[in-house]
């Protein structure tokens, strides 16, 4: 039998600091997540400064705990996987540069793991991948559907040409006056509305790839024009128009790659595969078109290290390992894994 291979995952590519152990790619064993969401909070969004210096501050914390829960040493653990790219640059540096410590230091080999593949890859968690797929990876900078035939293969099928759909939940809620961060409480404020304002359907075409700016427009003028007339807005009903358009282009554009690509099963990933409406629209498509649909557990949605361990463990497979030349990188293809 093989041995069991234990993988320390960093991920601080934004404002969470967060480490955690995997066993085998899939199997959990504990994860510290430190989010520095509310310092963010009264400025409305990451201060990217602000968020480097807090990763200095709390990375060695984090890593202490994470031992503790786990009760492990870091001797214990095959291989040191990090988050390299994509993200805020000042971020990702501060864990590269931990990671490559801890690799020198305690002689185990390095692994550069994408953020977005870390986000697929968090479906292993509740189900080993089988492929084909398509996954719909949805969060603060990607929005795409990218098809994977084997382990670490992604073909990007279509993507956003402008803003990311997580990017517009978090100006719609500037609009509406709710704090950061955005998409949950529009997602709160969308379930008490009804879709009573009429916005644009984005890009509505046959193309695989998504645009979101014009909906982000159409949103802010909406709002914008309701005040010069003196009307009030109603929050919720604008937060569901919204949440309504943009949850049914998602949907509209997966269905349209898995009827193109005649795919049998699908996942979705990232910071906005959290969202229930979307969660729910995406399973219903999945039903009508016979798909089998994976979902991540929730806490593993947005940004943590539970998602890179996973991630990496493929590569450990395949002996995909790094050195200390590794250097953060503030955005990089996918496909480049
Ligand atoms: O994956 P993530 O944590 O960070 C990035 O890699 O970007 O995604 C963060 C994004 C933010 O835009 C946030 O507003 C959005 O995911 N998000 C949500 C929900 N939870 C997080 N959007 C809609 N509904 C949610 N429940
Ligand atoms: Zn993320």
């Amino acid at each position: 039998m093989s041995k069991d291979v234990y993988i320390l995952g960093i991920e601080s590519s934004c404002d969470e600091t967060s480490m955690s152990i995997v066993k085998n790619g899939y199997e959990e064993i504990a994860t510290i997540v430190n989010t520095q969401m509310d310092v963010h909070a009264s400025y409305g969004g990451v201060v990217p400064e602000i968020a480097s210096r807090m990763h200095t501050e709390n990375i060695t914390m984090v890593l202490e705990e994470l031992l503790n829960k786990a009760n492990m040493k870091v001797e214990d653990v095959d291989a040191i996987a990090v988050t390299y790219a994509p993200g805020l640059l000042g971020s990702l540096l501060v864990g590269v540069e931990f990671a490559k410590v801890l690799s020198l230091v305690y002689d185990k080999p390095l692994i550069a793991t994408h953020h977005i593949a870390g986000h697929i890859y968090a479906n292993n968690l509740v189900k080993k991948m089988e492929f084909p797929l398509l996954a719909l990876v949805v969060s603060g900078g990607h929005t795409e559907t990218v098809l994977m035939n084997d382990d670490y293969s992604f073909e990007v099928l279509g993507r956003t040409l402008d803003d990311a759909v997580g990017e517009c939940y978090d100006k719609v809620a500037r609009v509406l006056g709710l704090p950061y961060p955005g998409g949950p409480n529009v997602e709160k404020y969308a379930l008490e509305g009804t879709p009573s304002y009429e916005l644009p359907i984005p890009m509505n075409n046959q193309d695989l790839d998504f645009s979101f700016s014009g909906l982000k427009s159409a949103v802010i003028n909406l709002n914008h024009n309701e005040e010069q007339r003196g009307h009030e807005i109603n929050k919720y009903d604008l937060a569901c128009s919204f949440q309504t358009v943009a949850v049914d282009e998602l949907v509209r554009k997966s269905k349209l790659a898995i009827e193109k690509y005649n795919i049998k099963r699908m996942i979705i990933a990232g910071g906005v595969s959290a969202n229930k409406y979307l969660r729910g629209e995406v399973q219903k498509m999945c039903d009508e078109m016979g798909v089998e649909l994976t979902v991540p557990p929730l806490k593993y949605c947005t940004d943590n290290g539970t998602m890179i361990a996973c991630a990496a463990y493929p590569q450990f497979i395949k002996g995909d390992f790094t050195d200390l030349s590794l250097r953060a990188k503030s955005q990089e293809e996918l496909y480049k894994c």
